[in-house]
């Protein structure tokens, strides 16, 4: 039997993205639907949403809702692979440039809990026949933005003393909780006892994130050691005793790489291609990476890329704290990324000391972002916390070996070059385990080191770009949770 399901989300790539969220949305439906689920995907109508989609057509009206007048459910086609897409407009809420969450001062809209309420409205109408071509069977929400939509399903079920559809909550990031003050609770339209600890309410003020990790039927996130992290006082954000609560229903599943977007062998966005077994076209890659940022040409200088949202997370104060090892040892480092104002002077102020050797550029580019993955030698990501890390997984692809904080999806998916697992040919890059100066120093000596002996350099950069980590996987544990719910 074909299972469907409808994913929320509030971004997708190629659509709109300004992390890997949209990575997620737009390459796992699309492997769900290889494997002969019958998908969909319901988006906020942002502009560059509305802009992206061909064959748009209206499937209900839906009036005022949330403040917003005349709001209608459409549906699309995502021209690249026909995925279908619902969006609703809501010019009011939606028809806004840039960043969907932030206003051009970076500060959250006013307004977030009415634009994102209704979007886990419209999820749990589609379930409820909103379209009276498809239903979902299966909700399948990620990240606060979404959160509501199980809840949204709970109040449904109760209305009407059976069940529409089972929800899925994936939790892509525990840190952001969709946080508003409790008076918006009546805006809600939710039943009135939904306002409750065993519910949406979060220290007196309404947390999304919690109604999704509350009422949905099976909660996952986006790899197993995240999963078990979350689970802790020290990690779980105020929320680790619901999450032990519900351990039960709790799994981690790793994120996937679309090959297709991810190839250094046919990447259109490179100088030159390469593979594990021809890796002479990296060269050129890192080359041209050098020059396009001002670095001094030289091939055997050992460069570590960041391409990352500039974030508390993303530990790159931990970075700047241990630069001074890579400068004296020869190497360089190229950072891009776009975020906090006050970590972005900090790097544009480090860049400026060393010209020849540190480049800082701000800003959020595709093309700019796989150039420095394919140029490194070194994809550095030492986050504080990262449930899954894609950008490590695309080094691997491209054979920069990450260097990783030992934490979240970083731990599943990189194993560090100590000679014991290069003696064994498990390594495939360097994980450092306290965040603390001195371990991210030692694991960047350690790759000093490794590149100072070039066959197994070459041999573990191979090995990296060999791992297989394509949404197959994945996907195939996300259909199995479908069916143990249907
Ligand atoms: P997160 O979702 O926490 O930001 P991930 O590693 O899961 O971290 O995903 C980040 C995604 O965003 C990757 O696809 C990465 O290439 C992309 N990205 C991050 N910063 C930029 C940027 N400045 N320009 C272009 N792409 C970026
Ligand atoms: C979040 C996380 C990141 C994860 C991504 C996609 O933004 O910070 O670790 O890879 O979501 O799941």
């Amino acid at each position: 039997m074909t299972i469907r399901a409808l994913h929320v989300a509030s971004e997708l790539y190629p659509l709109l993205k300004t992390g890997g969220l949209a990575d997620v949305a737009g390459a796992l439906p699309p492997a769900l639907s290889e494997r002969g689920a019958d998908v969909r995907v319901l988006l906020p109508g942002f502009p560059a949403v509305l802009a992206g989609l061909t064959d748009l057509r209206p499937v209900a009206q839906l009036g005022r809702r949330f403040d917003a007048p005349n709001v209608t459910l459409e549906q699309g086609t995502l021209a690249a692979n026909g995925l279908v897409v619902y969006v609703i407009r809501a010019d009011t809420l939606y028809d806004r440039p840039g960043n969907p969450y932030l206003d051009s001062q970076h500060v959250p809209y006013g307004d977030n809990a009415q634009r994102f309420a209704l979007l886990g409205w419209v999820a749990a109408q589609l379930a409820q026949h909103l379209d009276p071509a498809w239903a979902p069977q299966i909700v399948h929400a990620h990240d606060w933005h979404a959160g509501l939509a199980p809840a949204y399903l709970r109040a449904a079920e109760r209305e009407h003393g059976r069940v529409f559809a089972r929800s899925v909550f994936t939790v892509h990031n525990l840190a952001y909780q969709g946080i508003f003050p409790a008076h918006l609770f009546g805006q809600l339209g939710l039943p009135a006892d939904f306002f409750h600890i065993q519910g949406i309410e979060f220290y007196g003020q309404l947390s999304f994130l919690k109604a999704g990790l509350f009422y949905s039927d099976r909660i996952t996130t986006v790899s197993p050691t995240y999963a078990r992290e979350i689970q802790t006082l020290a990690q779980g954000g105020g929320l680790d005793g619901l999450l032990r609560f519900r351990t039960h229903d709790l799994s981690g599943i790793l994120n996937g790489v679309d090959y297709t977007v991810w190839n250094p062998a046919t990447d259109a966005l490179l100088p030159e291609h390469y593979t594990a077994t021809r890796p002479v076209g990296k060269h050129a890659c890192k080359a041209a990476l050098q020059k396009r940022f001002g670095l001094a040409e030289k091939s055997d200088a050992l460069l570590f890329g960041v391409v990352s949202r500039l974030t508390e997370q993303k530990g790159l104060d931990l970075l700047l704290a241990s630069l001074p090892e890579i400068i004296k040892r020869g190497g360089q480092l190229v950072v891009f990324g776009t975020g906090d104002p006050a970590l972005e002077t900090g790097l544009q102020r480090v860049a400026h000391s060393h010209p020849e050797s540190v480049a800082v550029e701000l800003g959020f580019d595709e093309s700019l972002a796989h150039a420095i993955i394919a140029g490194s030698d070194v994809v550095a990501v030492p986050s504080r916390f990262e449930p899954c890390g894609l950008t490590q997984l695309y080094a691997l692809a491209y054979g920069s070996l990450p260097l990783v904080h030992r934490v979240g999806g970083l731990a599943d998916t990189v194993v560090d070059a100590s000679l014991e697992n290069l003696a064994d040919n498990l390594a495939t890059g360097f994980v450092f385990e306290r965040f603390e100066p001195e371990a991210l120093s030692a694991a960047i000596r350690r790759a000093f080191a490794l590149y100072g002996r070039r066959t197994e350099w070459k041999a573990t950069q191979k090995r990296a770009m060999q791992q297989d980590f394509g949404w197959g996987a994945s996907a195939d544990r996300y259909l199995a949770l479908y069916r143990d719910l249907t």
